[in-house]
C-alpha cells in the first residue's frame, strides 16, 4: 500500500503539515510505504488551459508536475492537507489540483479510478463554518474522477503548531492512516 502526502500549507510545521505527518507516521506504522510532497517547495505553474493533455494525456509544461503525476499514479491513496484560505484551499494546493487536469482525460483517468482520497483541513474558525466549500470541493474533485473518499479531518487551529495542543486530532490523524494502510477508510 503507498499512501502520498500533499502539504498545501506554506507554514513548514504548520497545523495541516502537523496532521498529515502523524497520519502519514500511522500509516507507516502498519507497513504503509508514504512519501510527502511539499508543494509550497516544488515549482507547479498554473494550468494554462491549453488542453494539450486532453489530446496527448501530457502537459506542455515543465516542471515539478512531471515528478508529481507519476508519484500520485503510483500511489494508492492520496491525502491532500490544506490550511483553508478564504473558505478554499491554499494556492498551492489549488495549482497542483489544476493540474491533475491530465487525471481527467484517457489514457490516465482509467489510471486514477479506484484510487483512495483524503483531506486534512485547518482553518482558525470551526470547520462546520470554515471548511464546507473545500471539503465539497474536494469530494467533487475526487468523484468525478472515480476516486474514492476515504476520509477527512477538518481541525480547528490557528496559531503555526497550535494543533499540538489538540492530542485527540493527532491521534484522529493517526488512527486514520493506520486504518488507510490496513486498506479501510472512513
Ligand atoms: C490568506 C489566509 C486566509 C485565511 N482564511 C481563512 C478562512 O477563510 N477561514 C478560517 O477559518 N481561517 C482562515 N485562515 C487561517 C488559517 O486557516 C489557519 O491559521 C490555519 O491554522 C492555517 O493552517 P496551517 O498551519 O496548516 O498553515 C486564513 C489564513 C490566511 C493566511
Amino acid at each position: 500500500m503507498r499512501i502520498i502526502g500533499l502539504a498545501g500549507s506554506p507554514r513548514q510545521g504548520g497545523n495541516s503539515e502537523l496532521l498529515l505527518d502523524a497520519l502519514l507516521a500511522g500509516a507507516e506504522s502498519r507497513g504503509a510505504e508514504v512519501e510527502k510532497y511539499t508543494l509550497n517547495r516544488l515549482s507547479i505553474r498554473g494550468c494554462q488551459a491549453c488542453y494539450a493533455c486532453a489530446k496527448t494525456g501530457r502537459c506542455k509544461q515543465r516542471d515539478d508536475m512531471d515528478r508529481l503525476l507519476p508519484a500520485l499514479l503510483a500511489a494508492k491513496v492520496w491525502v491532500f492537507a490544506s490550511p483553508v484560505y478564504w473558505w478554499g484551499p491554499s494556492a498551492q494546493l489549488k495549482l497542483a489540483l489544476d493540474r491533475m487536469f491530465p487525471f481527467c482525460h484517457p489514457p490516465l483517468l482509467g489510471r486514477v479510478q479506484g484510487k483512495q482520497a483524503v483531506l486534512i483541513t485547518a482553518s482558525e474558525d470551526k470547520p462546520a463554518a470554515a471548511a464546507p466549500h473545500l471539503r465539497g470541493m474536494m469530494r467533487e474533485a475526487m468523484n468525478y474522477l472515480g476516486v474514492e473518499w476515504a476520509g477527512e479531518l477538518l481541525v480547528q487551529a490557528y496559531k503555526k503548531g497550535e494543533v499540538k495542543n489538540n492530542p485527540a486530532a493527532l491521534a484522529k490523524a493517526r488512527k486514520l492512516g493506520q486504518k488507510l494502510a490496513l486498506g479501510s477508510g472512513l
